[in-house]
């Protein structure tokens, strides 16, 4: 017997009904928004991903060498791939670019709730627009496409923090421009391991530069616990020449907090220092939005990656975007009872009365069909109980019934699988 291989799902008809309800949200909040989907390619050649997202990510490649010998890797994430399609087209592209896409990710992770090996994610990213009001819009967007499903503050928040805030913070511990990068990814891990290893992991980071490893260690650890602008900023106390860009920083959070209110979205976002960001590329603001009922689980995250199409050796471009996993909304949908979908149901079993009937039946079952209407019938003679058996559980609305009596008539029995109500309709008016 073969069984699905670890952290790969297979979608029977109601899995996949209820994927497509997911998804149909997304791609209707997404367009409320004005984005336009696109598509990248599932398998990229390994740099993409070994150079640009981070070591976590490194570790997790399903990478292989194909037949050509090119070293190559199915996609973990699809922001590399969006940068370079984005930065080939530059120079002609309508800015700024909002686009979105759905797709699936492979990382091979240990398999746990929530974090599997192959999983589905939709993404929305500006490109080509600096301002705070593209963060705001991408923040605006991620919370809109989860209250699309009818969640609620009750059930998530997003955790807003922000890298160049930690820039200034650690450049004023003495920590240097080469260790920021290695320091941020130790402290995104601190949530995740005992003290200890975070102090390993910073000591490595920081390695022999002369830092008091355990006192930078607590300098971080009351920064991360900061949950509002004003104690952002009298964190910092007197820091000489980095002062004017801290207070030009707290203005640009005030700024962004007030857009998102006007959006109608900032009672769902906590200013929340403890969240920095696993990937390597983001500069700015970087945020996740967490499930507040549960396990709390991450059910999105993403931020600002003003430097990656740039490191892809294309014209510099601003970026923002987000990535949310099919897995842990789709569990929180089932937990809170809000998992909404429909399945795939006809709106119509065509119950043939007799195989004299059959042509005839297959004639009005082809133009009903043509006219936008569901249509499922017997393939093989059966019995009026049977086909009304198989007709209810189908989960169809209505029966239409054609024996020799109908066509004589040149009518079809319509009866409610509901009510049992009957009706006739000619057949000429059917079509
Ligand atoms: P990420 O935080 O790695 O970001 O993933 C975003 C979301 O994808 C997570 O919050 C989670 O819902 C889902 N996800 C990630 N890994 C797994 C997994 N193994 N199993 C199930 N779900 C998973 C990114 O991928 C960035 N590229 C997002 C982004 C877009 N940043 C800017 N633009």
């Amino acid at each position: 017997m073969f069984k699905t291989l670890p952290g790969f799902r297979e979608f029977y008809p109601e899995d996949c009904a209820r994927k497509n309800y997911i998804f149909g949200v997304w791609r209707r909040v997404a367009r409320t928004f004005g984005f336009s989907e696109f598509e990248p390619p599932v398998l990229e050649q390994l740099d993409l991903f070994t150079e640009k997202s981070g070591e976590e990510i490194k570790s997790q490649l399903f990478e292989f060498t194909d037949k050509g010998g090119r070293a190559v890797s199915l996609r973990p994430e699809m922001t590399p791939s969006l940068a370079r399609m984005v930065g080939a087209k530059a120079a002609g592209i309508r800015r700024p670019v909002k686009w979105f896409a759905i797709g699936e990710n492979y990382r091979y992770e240990r398999q746990q709730k929530g974090r599997l090996r192959a999983f589905f994610q939709y993404n929305a990213d500006i490109l080509g627009e600096e301002s705070l009001n593209a963060d705001a819009e991408i923040i605006a967007l991620l919370i809109e496409s989860l209250r699309g499903f009818g969640l609620t503050e009750k059930e998530f928040k997003l955790r807003l923090g922000d890298r160049t805030l930690w820039v200034c913070f650690l450049e004023s511990l003495g920590v240097s421009e080469s260790q920021i990068t290695p320091v941020l990814s130790a402290i995104d891990k601190i949530e995740k391991v005992p003290a200890e290893a975070f102090l390993e992991m910073l000591s490595a980071a920081v390695g022999g530069a002369g830092l008091d490893v355990r006192g930078l260690a607590e300098r971080i650890g009351n920064f991360i616990k900061l949950r509002d602008v004003d104690s952002m900023r009298s964190a910092f106390g007197p820091c000489g020449a980095i002062e004017e860009r801290i207070d030009g920083r707290i203005r640009q959070w005030r700024e962004l907090l007030e857009v998102l209110d006007r959006l109608g979205v900032g009672s769902f976002v906590c200013p929340d220092m403890g969240i920095v960001r696993g990937l390597a590329y983001y500069t700015g603001f970087v945020f996740e939005a967490f499930q507040t009922v549960g396990t709390g689980r991450a059910l999105a995250g993403g931020g600002r990656y003003d430097n990656l199409v740039g490191k892809l050796g294309y014209q510099d471009m601003p970026a923002v975007g987000f990535g949310m996993g099919d897995v842990t909304v789709s569990d929180l949908l089932e937990l809170v009872g809000k998992s909404g979908c429909v399945p795939d149901v006809p709106d119509v079993y065509f119950v043939i009365g007799s195989e004299k009937a059959r042509p005839k039946a297959l004639e009005i079952i082809s133009s009903l069909r043509r006219g936008g209407l569901k249509v499922d019938y017997p393939l093989k003679a059966s019995s009026f109980g049977k086909q009304f058996k198989q007709a209810d559980a189908s989960g169809a609305g209505r029966a239409f019934i054609l024996g020799d009596d109908e066509i004589e008539a040149g009518v079809v029995k319509i009866k409610s699988l509901k009510t049992g109500e009957e009706s006739v309709k000619n057949i000429c008016d059917l079509a």
